[in-house]
């Protein structure tokens, strides 16, 4: 018997269905409840309301768990091959060999950028926002493959194979770019035959005669980063694709939105603001106290970055496998990061905090990703389009999803207008 809610108002009732996921999560479903009821549902920031239906990734914040399409994030984290997990998170199964063989190298294939948008960069100062210039050269894809990008479902549907893995290759292509762009250093191409990190690290960091040759750490190190920011449900970037997906926007100009939401400081701009968080306790010879007391102002601009969570109220499963990785790939790579112990002090400080106790403010996917991407080189102004490379095969997964829809609308929120009732309009005379 499908269980029901009943709403009372005024003198009536109304019977809402009640949805139920497949890990027992429940929802109402108020779909009816305008037209059944005149109001609408209220919910600001939508911390309590589920947008869609979804196959991709569960979360349970009380416990602390992360699985996609099932398989809990400590087991592919166990085995960090980034490409894998996207496959999972795109396809749903985890490849056989042939899988794996061939998306790996549909994604080499598709690695090169065109020549002529190098001129995108061209036209930024070197100072520019790397998360800007990812969106802009994203949002340019379409004109390059207009044939992938033709806003009609259906057609674009029909080429999702080769437009995913433009997308996933390209992004990582183009924040190499990026990255040797604002140096003043040459272009270097990708190379066939190196995988999807090494040629990244390739593409950063080889000179002109000198090939870059990753430590088999570094690049272990690089794929965990990168499958752990793999997908996340309906976060905020990720329900941006979703949005403007729902507007049959093609793929490439769908992810070029998320990367624009991603870049918020209180989402994945948080990564490059722990940093500098932890350098400047670091340079003031703070303990943490002036930050902890500062983050307990409750001012948005104050916060402890890389703590707390919408959904996770325990602590972020990425952070503890990302906290006890650092540890290992610090050892290996032989680095010593005052940093580190720095954040672990901090950690340990503000679980002991009553605020944060309180609160149920544990340390999320950004506190201790910037110490392993500093550890293998990447700059702290890279940071967040690292998690943008990481997150490309979420936004793909849900774009695929609103698209393939055949009972999906355009996400259209309404609101409750709370501005000036009628008036009439003045002439300038007559104003004061
Ligand atoms: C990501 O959604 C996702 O899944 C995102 C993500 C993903 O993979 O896509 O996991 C990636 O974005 C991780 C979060 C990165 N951001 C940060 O680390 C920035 C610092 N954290 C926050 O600003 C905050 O915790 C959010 C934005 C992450 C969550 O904000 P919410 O859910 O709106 O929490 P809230 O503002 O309702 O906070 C509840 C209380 C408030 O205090 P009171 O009003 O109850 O007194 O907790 C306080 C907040 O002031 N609070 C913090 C805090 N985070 C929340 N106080 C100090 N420091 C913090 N970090």
């Amino acid at each position: 018997m499908a269980k029901t809610a009943l709403l009372k108002l005024d003198d009536k009732e109304y019977p809402l269905p009640v949805m139920t996921g497949t890990e027992g999560e429940m929802a109402i479903d108020t779909r009816t409840l305008r037209a059944t009821t005149g109001h609408i549902a209220y919910d600001q920031g939508y911390g309590n309301t589920g947008s869609c239906e979804s196959q991709i990734t569960f979360l349970d914040g009380d416990n602390g768990i992360l699985r996609h399409r099932g398989y809990p994030i400590e087991q592919l984290a166990g085995h960090p091959d980034f490409v894998e997990t996207a496959y999972l998170v795109i396809y749903g199964e985890l490849p056989n060999a042939t899988q794996r063989k061939e998306f790996g190298l549909r994604l080499r294939k598709n690695a090169a950028v065109e020549t002529q948008m190098q001129k995108i960069l061209e036209g930024f100062p070197t100072s520019a926002s790397p998360m800007a210039m990812l969106s802009a050269m994203v949002s340019a894809l379409p004109a390059y493959y207009p044939e992938l990008a033709t806003n009609n479902f259906e057609k674009d549907l029909k080429n999702f194979d080769l437009t995913a893995a433009i997308a996933i290759s390209k992004i990582r292509t183009i924040v190499a770019m990026i990255y040797r762009y604002q140096k003043g250093l040459p272009f270097v191409f990708p190379k066939q035959e190196l995988t999807f990190c090494d040629n990244f690290l390739h593409m950063m960091f080889s000179e002109p005669y000198q090939d870059h040759v990753p430590l088999p750490e570094v690049s272990h190190a690089l794929n965990l980063v990168l499958l752990l920011h793999a997908d996340h449900e309906q976060n905020c970037s990720t329900s941006t694709v979703r949005m403007v997906g729902s507007s049959a926007a093609n793929l490439f100009t769908s992810i070029s939105a998320g990367i624009c939401a991603l870049s918020g400081p209180l989402h994945g701009g948080a990564n490059v603001a722990v940093m500098q968080m932890l350098q400047s306790i670091h340079d003031e010879g703070d303990d943490g106290t002036r930050f902890i007391a500062a983050a307990k102002s409750g001012s948005k601009s104050n916060r402890l970055m890389g703590f707390g969570h919408a959904v996770y109220r325990n602590f972020d499963p990425r952070a503890k496998i990302i906290g006890e990785a650092c540890d290992v790939v610090l050892k290996k790579l032989g680095i010593n990061d005052p940093l580190l112990a720095i954040a672990k002090n901090l950690e340990q400080a503000a679980l002991r905090d009553e605020y944060f106790v309180s609160r149920k403010l544990y340390p999320n996917v950004d506190f201790y990703s910037g110490i392993i991407m500093r550890a293998i080189g990447i700059p702290m102004n890279m940071f967040t389009t690292m998690f943008a490379i990481g997150r490309a095969p979420g936004y793909i997964a849900n774009w695929k999803e609103v698209a393939s829809n055949p009972k999906g609308r355009i996400y259209r929120p309404r609101q409750i207008y709370v501005g000036p009732a009628k008036r009439d309009y003045l002439p300038m005379a007559d104003r004061k």
